[in-house]
């Protein structure tokens, strides 16, 4: 069993996704993540599953966070230009692109499964991260449940507690509902009192509860590192609360609604949430994004400015 997890502690079981938990790994010694085989997932991976994204080292604001393009580069070249710019690369649902990371996936939560008793996973994912020295990521919320590993390098992980005022329930239902992003929170810096803070270098993995909010800062080295998200049917619970409080929202206002995961409330929740998503698409705008730098291995930051462009469905 101990194919992943090293050090792994008895509490750590009962801890996983009710605290920020460090975790210790031994992924970061696979030639999964060497360059010559970043490079060729890179190359393989289609628009539709990746972002390159850029903000300037001081920027709070999570929506100075831009979106960008790869602009048919060498995969070596998008690492030349990670190494010595100030771009993040975000090579998603890794598991489809090729079958050695959708073995990986599988063993990862396979431990997980035998440490936890009671965790059961499904429509798990994984995300590759390679970023330059000290990128920052903005201050944002996830909707799956989040690990992060680190392979490569050292970054810094602020870790806010999902509840007001760092998120706001009404903040949650829009980011489910995807009628706002990940990165539409408002951030304050005296949030970060209320912060848990993780160092992450090679072989440590951080996870967190639900929708917890966070941001991350490299230190000045490259960095090379990957998520896995991942379902319950206590998470799905959640989502379902919180999905269908976003359309009851039109009824109340900001009114603090219910959010039990049991009993007729929840089952009201979830028969209008399922009714929902069956009627209604989903919002136009969830699939589009502008971007507006294309990747440049010549250019200081590694990337050039473009005329703004919408591309997606
Ligand atoms: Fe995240």
């Amino acid at each position: 069993m101990d194919r992943i997890f090293h050090e792994w502690q008895d509490q750590n079981a009962a801890e996983f996704g009710r605290q920020p938990l460090l975790l210790k790994h031994r992924l970061h010694q696979s030639d999964l993540f060497s360059d010559d085989k970043l490079a060729q997932l890179i190359e393989a991976t289609p628009r539709d599953r990746y972002h390159v994204n850029t903000t300037p080292h001081d920027e709070t604001n999570p929506r100075a966070w831009r979106e960008g393009d790869l602009g048919g580069l060498s995969g070596r070249q998008v690492l030349q230009s990670i190494y010595h710019g100030n771009i993040w690369v975000h090579l998603k649902r890794v598991q489809e692109t090729d079958g050695a990371f959708a073995g990986l996936l599988d063993t990862i939560f396979e431990e997980l499964h035998a440490r936890v008793p009671g965790f059961k996973s499904y429509k798990r994912s994984m995300s590759v991260l390679i970023s330059s020295p000290r990128l920052n990521v903005a201050y944002h919320a996830d909707v799956p449940g989040q690990s992060l590993w680190q392979v490569r390098g050292q970054k810094r992980v602020w870790i806010y507690p999902a509840q007001a005022p760092y998120l706001p329930q009404t903040a949650i239902e829009k980011i489910v509902r995807k009628t706002a992003k990940d990165t539409d929170l408002v951030y304050q810096p005296s949030y970060d009192a209320g912060a848990r803070i993780l160092d992450l270098t090679p072989g440590m993995m951080a996870t967190w509860p639900l929708n917890c909010p966070h941001r991350v800062v490299n230190a000045d080295c490259v960095n090379v590192s990957f998520t896995t998200e991942h379902w319950t049917d206590e998470l799905r619970a959640h989502y379902v609360v919180n999905y269908a409080n976003a359309l009851l929202r039109d009824l109340v206002g900001d009114r603090p609604l219910a959010r039990s995961t049991s009993g007729p409330g929840y089952l009201a929740r979830l028969a209008l949430a399922g009714a929902h998503k069956t009627l209604m698409p989903e919002p136009k705008q969830a699939k589009r994004m502008t971007i507006d730098f294309r990747v440049d291995p010549e250019a200081p930051e590694g990337f050039r400015t473009i005329a703004p462009v919408q591309i997606g469905a």
